[in-house]
Formats: C-alpha cells, sequence, structure tokens
C-alpha cells in the first residue's frame, strides 16, 4: 500500500497535492512519501516475527541523503557498494557498524576506508579481493569481518541485466570454489569469517527462485561446517520485487514465513541479514513530469514531456513498464494513445509506449512506482541538469535534493590553456 491517491480528482502525495508541488518546485522531479517509506521499511522488519535479523537496505535503490536518514532513524543497517554509498550513510547519520559491503570490483581506497570506519562486513566476491582485503586490514592493523558471497546458479526469472545468480554472470564465487576460499580466510590473523552472502537479482515475482537459493545456501553452510568453518549469519541479499503493472509477487509476509520455514526445516537458526531496496522504495515514490507539446505523427501520437530517460532510466534501458496517471482528471477531454516521450534526441527516449490518456497541452502527468532505481540512476546526458527531489510529510513537503544548475553541471570541467 502506498499513499498516492487522487482526491477530488488531484493526485496526492499524502495531503500534498501533486500540482502545488509542480507549482512550487517546477518539473520534473521525484516526490516521495515519507509516510510509505517508512511502512514498507517496517512491514519487512515486522515480518520477521521475533526470527533474528538485520535488515540492511541497499542503497543504491535510492540514496538521497533524507532517504537514507529516515532509515538510519529507525535503526535500519544498510548494503553498499561503492565509497560514495558508504560517503552517503555516514552523511545520512547510518551506524557504519551496520553496514555491508558487496560489489565485485571494490578498489583499494573503498576498502581502506571501510575498513577505517569499521562497517559490519564485507561480502567477498573473488578470492584476489579477499587477499586484498587482508593486506589492506593487516596495513591497518585490524581484524575484518567478511562473508563469501556465493554463486548459487540459481535462475531469478527476472530481466537478464538484472539477474544476478547464475554460473555466467560475474557475481559471487561458484560453490565449489568458495570453500576454499574460507578456509584461507579462517587461516587469516587479520580476517573473521562471519557469514555467507547470496543474491541472485532484482525485481523477483515469485518464491521459488528464492527457495531454491536458500536451499543451497544451506547446503552449503553445512559443507562448511564438515570443514570445521562456522558462521554467525546468512546474509540472503535483496530482488523481493514489486507490481508494476499486474505483477502479484510474494509479500514481505510471505517471502519472510517461506525463509523462515527453509531455515527450520533445515535446522538453521542463524541470524538472518536481508538488502531490501526496491520493495521498499519503489512505489514510495512517483516521477513528476509536465507535458510541453502534444503531437500526432503519421503512426502515433506523442505526448512530449519535460523528463526524459536521463532522469528516468528505467523504460529505455529494461523496457520497464511504468504506470502513467495524469495528476488532474478532466473527464471532458477526449482520450488517445500517447507515446510519452522526452526531449532526448534518442528514440529510446519515452517513458511509456501507447498509454491511454485524457490530457490537455500542459498537463502534469505521474510516473509511479518510481521510487527505487529512479533518482539515482540519473545522467546529465543532452546537456540536462538532474531533477530535483522532494519528500511528503503529511501535509507538508520538502526540497531533498535542488534542482542543479547550469553552473553545477559545468563546475569541474576546464578549458585547454590559451
Ligand atoms: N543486494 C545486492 C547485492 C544487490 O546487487 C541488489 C541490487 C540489492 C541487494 C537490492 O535488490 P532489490 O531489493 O532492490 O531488488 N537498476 C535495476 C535494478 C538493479 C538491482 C541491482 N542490485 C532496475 O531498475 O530494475
Amino acid at each position: 500500500m502506498d499513499h498516492f491517491h487522487y482526491r477530488d480528482n488531484v493526485y496526492f502525495a499524502e495531503d500534498v497535492s501533486l500540482e502545488a508541488i509542480a507549482e512550487q518546485v517546477g518539473t520534473p522531479c521525484y516526490v516521495y512519501s515519507r509516510a510509505t517509506l517508512e511502512r514498507h521499511w517496517r512491514a519487512f522488519d515486522d515480518a520477521f516475527d521475533g526470527y533474528p535479523h538485520t535488515i540492511c537496505y541497499a542503497v543504491k535503490a535510492n540514496a538521497n541523503l533524507a532517504v537514507l536518514n529516515l532509515f538510519a532513524r529507525m535503526g535500519s543497517g544498510f548494503d553498499i557498494v561503492s565509497g560514495g554509498e558508504l560517503e552517503r550513510v555516514l552523511r545520512a547519520g547510518g551506524d557504519p557498524a551496520r553496514v555491508v559491503f558487496s560489489g565485485v570490483g571494490k578498489g583499494r581506497d573503498e576498502i581502506e576506508r571501510a575498513i577505517a570506519v569499521g562497517i559490519q562486513c564485507f561480502n567477498v566476491e573473488s578470492a584476489a579481493e579477499l587477499e586484498r582485503i587482508e593486506s589492506l586490514a593487516a596495513a591497518a592493523s585490524r581484524r575484518v569481518r567478511i562473508a563469501v558471497r556465493i554463486n548459487p546458479d540459481v535462475d531469478a526469472r527476472t530481466h537478464p541485466y538484472i539477474s544476478t545468480g547464475l554460473k555466467e554472470n560475474k557475481f559471487g564465487i561458484p560453490v565449489d570454489e568458495a570453500v576454499d576460499v574460507y578456509r584461507r580466510a579462517a587461516a587469516s590473523a587479520h580476517l573473521e569469517v562471519s557469514g555467507v552472502a547470496c543474491h541472485i537479482g532484482s525485481q523477483l515475482t515469485g518464491m521459488a527462485p528464492f527457495e531454491d537459493a536458500f536451499a543451497r545456501v544451506l547446503a552449503f553452510v553445512d559443507r562448511l561446517a564438515g570443514a570445521g568453518i562456522e558462521l554467525d549469519h546468512l546474509d540472503l541479499g535483496g530482488g523481493l520485487g514489486v507490481r508494476y503493472r499486474d505483477e502479484s509477487p510474494p509479500l514481505p509476509r510471505d517471502y519472510t514465513r517461506a525463509l523462515v520455514a527453509c531455515l527450520e526445516r533445515h535446522g538453521c537458526s542463524l541470524p538472518v541479514t536481508i538488502e531490501p531496496g526496491r520493495v521498499i522504495c519503489a512505489n514510495a515514490g512517483v516521477f513528476l513530469t509536465r507535458v510541453e507539446y502534444l503531437k500526432a505523427g503519421a503512426a502515433r501520437r506523442f505526448a512530449v514531456v519535460d523528463g526524459a530517460m536521463n532522469d528516468l532510466l528505467r523504460p529505455a534501458l529494461y523496457q520497464a513498464w511504468q504506470e502513467i496517471v495524469p495528476v488532474t482528471i478532466d473527464e471532458t477531454l477526449p482520450a488517445y494513445d500517447y507515446d510519452v516521450v522526452g526531449p532526448v534526441c534518442e528514440s529510446a527516449d519515452f517513458l511509456g509506449k501507447e498509454r491511454h490518456l485524457a490530457i490537455a497541452p500542459s498537463a502534469l502527468l505521474a510516473v509511479r512506482s518510481a521510487g527505487a532505481y529512479g533518482h539515482v540512476m540519473s545522467s546529465n546526458y543532452n546537456a540536462r541538469p538532474r531533477c530535483a527531489e522532494v519528500m511528503v510529510d503529511g501535509d507538508a513537503f520538502h526540497v531533498v535534493r535542488e534542482r542543479e544548475t547550469f553552473e553545477q553541471l559545468v563546475a569541474g570541467e576546464r578549458l585547454l590553456p590559451a
């Protein structure tokens, strides 16, 4: 459930009309609902019903400082994949001792910084990375906790770009090689074996691939125990999908029940870490954009809007479908099928195709389910400044990121000497 709804034919976020936000902040912009973000985080937390767990929110889904700060205030942990995300978590008041660091390409400086601030755990993705972490821990005279991310070779049945658990994917270490990596870690004075990690993909809409992966992780934990290696947690990644159109993904409670049942069947009572991103943020945000022109082509009608693929990349990159609704419903207008397209000079620049809309020129549109993997994936392509982000809180709203100016856009650039 989210807190976006119509009131007298005008679309609202909580108690604020999106017309008012567009008026004061301009378009395009992202609008988040605080109540929805908090509700979704809590729904996941409550769904564990007392089973020992840590929620490490996947920062990549939405890394705005205000968003991270809300979760930090709720006691969340964080899953990061870069030094930049670590700095964001720290800046937002997150506790480094509740940070797990995932990702296949951790740089030296990123590892050094994570060691210095004392993160909870490195999720290691290769033997070479383990060596690098060990040598940097030794140089800092520290002992750091590690989990090995295994690649369970499970088909997540999602878009190929966001599948991560197949053996042809770059992520994780094959199960058969992972035991050796643990042996090396266990023998090091600077590494402490802490857990095992696994993440098979994103936007999963059924439980079966998760259950398959959990079973493989548990079988692997037994193998480790056989080799005398004990763990203190299981990190089962993120990936739970949301409804964009007509998907019916498991609810957080279905997910956690199946997870806990799997652990119980296996006689495992280890604490669990999960790294949800999309399921918390996607339906807590919309992308607000205004029609610039209505244009009839030879074969299609176009609603040319001021938001584009540089602002919201998912439709162009994954052919993702996100619902587009008019901010103001006017039943006197004729409805047509429109391709909703941006000003960027690419035919991939669309937010939605063949959308049945009754809109006037200059209408405001809201692209729903845009709170995850929206602003974080934006760019400056076509010299378009990055758009603003707004957080609604009850009947108030706050600009949590200013619209970028042209000066900021070129701030780091230099001409060659004359
Ligand atoms: N943990 C790890 C190690 C991950 O790689 C990811 C996502 C997550 C957690 C969070 O997954 P979630 O709960 O959000 O599904 N840009 C794509 C999604 C990329 C996901 C990458 N990894 C999209 O817009 O669909």
